[in-house]
């Protein structure tokens, strides 16, 4: 068996508002959405550390644009894609428009995407938005994984109830169960399994 993957640089390369303007490197990408605030960004900045790598703060709707990093690990090099967060109650109905549009255009044509980790908040009732998100990858057929985000903040018990939740209200749709990674990223739990997921989809 191979060895876990180490990870030897990690950096931003572009923004972009459409698939036509993403960087043109044709190297496995995996991307990461999840609704406002839910941690993407930190998760991101764990599993390259890397602080500050992605930008993340307190307030909702940070990122707003598709957004390119490059991997460089001992396993080869892949792209890691940090998307918009969706459902943040107050951004205007343009903001939402937008935000489908990107969306649409990046999930239409995005070839090289190999996996789409939805993050959810482990603290909270299974969201609508989440499911909807999930239905619709789904229904394109794009293979996804659900990261369940902020581990640190709940007792082992109540992360283990939250996904069992979050599963079962799912599960009447769906045959085979997703991949799932119990995650928080101020203590760096799930980072192996997930790149070790990363190394076996590159
Ligand atoms: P947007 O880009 O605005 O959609 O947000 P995001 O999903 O990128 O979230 P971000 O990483 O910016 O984190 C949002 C807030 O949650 C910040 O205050 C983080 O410090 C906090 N946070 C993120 N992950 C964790 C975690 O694993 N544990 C704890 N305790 N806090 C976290
Ligand atoms: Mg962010």
């Amino acid at each position: 068996m191979k060895e876990g993957m180490n990870i030897i640089n990690a950096e931003f390369i572009k923004s972009s508002e459409f698939a036509d303007q993403c960087p043109e490197i044709d190297l496995p990408e995996f991307a990461f959405i999840g609704r406002s605030n839910v941690g993407k960004s930190s998760l991101i900045n764990m599993l390259v550390r890397k602080k500050g790598m992605a930008k993340t703060s307190a307030t909702p709707g940070k990122t707003r644009l598709i957004n390119h990093f490059m991997v460089n690990s001992d396993q080869g090099n892949w792209l890691l894609v940090d998307l918009p967060g969706y459902g943040y109650a107050k951004s205007a109905k343009t903001d939402r428009e937008k935000w489908s549009r990107m969306s649409k255009s990046y999930f239409d044509k995005r070839e090289q995407l190999r996996c789409v980790f939805i993050l959810i908040d482990v603290r909270l009732e299974p969201q609508k938005l989440d499911l909807d998100f999930i239905q619709r990858m789904t229904k394109e057929g794009i293979p996804f994984a659900l990261v369940f985000t902020k581990s640190d903040k709940e007792k082992p018990g109540a992360v283990e109830f939250s996904v069992n939740r979050f599963v079962n209200s799912m599960s009447s749709e769906y045959v085979e169960l997703p991949n799932i990674f119990l995650t928080s990223a101020t203590k760096g739990t799930g980072r192996d399994r997930l790149l070790g997921f990363i190394q076996q989809n590159l």
